[in-house]
């Protein structure tokens, strides 16, 4: 990798960062950050890739989500129980409709700092600065708050390990028994008007885990039906904390981020000349790459060029994000360019940043219509194509909030306002994305 170090991103114009008032104590921190512990290790960031490139061929499916932006306030271990718990059976849905092996990727562990369309946000006559997520400074509208606090990178390390480590536990300790996750599953079918509707492979899930059964196939004597993977993931934004926790591998002396297994680049920071794309080159983790429609087909292959040189299949995975009516308009022209020049990328839909509306009360939301409409289009323009939708990327919480509009079981409007607990964008809950996969699944085994 030539001229590049965990630290040349420094020398590029960067935006979507804070200034800190302290840069000595800020530099003392990220000091501090490099002598602790990998959060994760390089070998299971390969494994991951290795299973993205199965994906990018149509032989794995790719289920990434989580918050907007993870909290310190909504942090504690019944959050996460939830968010895994509805990974696993999403998952399970996914794989029995597809018979696909689905990759679990949370936004999650990491998922702290957030690009901001405006630096400063008014109220009451007064102007403070924006809030740019827990790892940089305080939601409450209060001037101290607002201001950048360098400590807080600390949290954020300390609250990404304790959720990694509770993550690992759920993913080797039995919680993921698949009989126990499909009988949730079947609970959860018994109370939601969509019941009926998948009440078909809801039996046919029923029926193949009682075959496997009858042939001693069991959670008990296969390890594999009661243990699982899940990945983590974020945005690389705040790149002080990244080039803190930037890693040699000491297997293959590759540079590595061990904040997190995969991280991507968001829609506002994906210059090819600037800072964020600097970092990442040099980091050998798998990387998304937002892509709205300002991204042009020309753009993307000098990302492609300077991000994966070598053409690594698993290594970049093009996450769409254009809008549920801008889709059909802007994907077809990027598939049609990677095809031309034979790039290996894996296609993922966020069916989320492009469907941010303002209710009429005024709470931002996304109504679960348009997110379905744009995982729709987003299917059929690769049936048409004759390329593999090979995955999903969703803002999504276990629990039972009220933030996004719609779904089987309706939140209305008047509804956002009873528990609308997001930092950011508003959040699938969990029903409303089970509901989703079921929608993708369906979607997708009419693909295949
Ligand atoms: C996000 O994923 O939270 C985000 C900010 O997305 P985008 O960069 O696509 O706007
Ligand atoms: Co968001």
């Amino acid at each position: 990798m030539q001229n590049w170090s965990p630290s040349s991103w420094r020398e590029k114009p960067i935006r979507h960062v804070p200034v800190y008032g302290h840069e000595a104590h800020l530099r003392e921190v990220e000091k501090t950050i490099a002598t602790y512990p990998p959060l994760v290790f390089a070998g299971e960031a390969r494994d991951l890739k290795e299973k993205l490139a199965l994906a990018s061929q149509g032989k794995a499916f790719l289920l990434q989500g989580g918050d907007c932006a993870e909290s310190f306030a909504e942090h504690n271990p019944d959050n996460i129980r939830d968010i895994f718990r509805l990974f696993l059976q999403m998952s399970a849905v996914l794989i029995f409709a597809t018979s696909l092996p689905v990759i679990k990727v949370g936004r999650i562990a990491g998922q702290f700092a957030k690009p901001r369309s405006s630096d400063t946000e008014e109220a009451n006559g007064e102007e403070l600065i924006s809030y740019r997520g827990d790892i940089i400074n305080g939601i409450e509208f209060d001037k101290a708050t607002r201001n950048p606090d360098p400590e807080r990178l600390l949290k954020s390390y300390r609250q990404s390990a304790a959720t990694v480590n509770l993550l690992r536990a759920f993913s080797q300790g039995g919680y993921a028994d698949l009989e126990r996750v499909h009988s949730w599953t079947l609970d959860f079918l018994e109370n939601s008007p969509i019941g009926e509707k998948y009440s078909d492979l809801a039996e046919q899930i029923s029926k193949s885990l009682g075959f496997m059964r009858a042939c001693g196939i069991t959670p008990e004597s296969v390890p594999q039906l009661r243990t699982t993977d899940l990945y983590t993931s974020h945005e690389a934004l705040l790149l002080g904390y990244e080039e803190s926790m930037t890693r040699v591998d000491s297997i293959t002396d590759d540079w590595y981020a061990t904040s997190g297994h995969m991280v991507w680049i968001g829609d506002r920071t994906r210059d090819p000349k600037e800072a964020h794309v600097e970092y990442c080159r040099g980091i050998n983790n798998p990387l998304g790459i937002k892509c709205g429609p300002s991204l042009d087909p020309e753009t993307l292959i000098t990302l492609l060029d300077i991000l994966n040189p070598t053409n690594e299949p698993g290594r970049i995975t093009l996450i769409a994000r254009f809008g549920h009516e801008n889709v059909e308009k802007h994907l077809p022209g990027f598939i049609d360019i990677v095809k031309k020049e034979d790039r290996s990328v894996l296609w993922s839909c966020d069916p989320m940043h492009g469907n941010t509306i303002k209710s009429e009360s005024g709470f931002k939301t996304r109504p679960f219509e348009l997110i379905m409409n744009e995982v729709r289009n987003y299917m059929k323009i690769h049936k048409d194509k004759g390329t593999f939708p090979g995955g999903i990327h969703i803002e999504m919480t276990g629990k039972n909030v009220t933030e996004c509009v719609g779904g089987a079981v309706p939140i209305r409007d008047e509804d956002l306002s009873s528990r609308y607990h997001t930092h950011c964008d508003p959040r699938l809950n969990a029903d409303q994305a089970l509901e989703l996969a079921f929608l993708v699944a369906d979607e997708l085994s009419s693909t295949l």
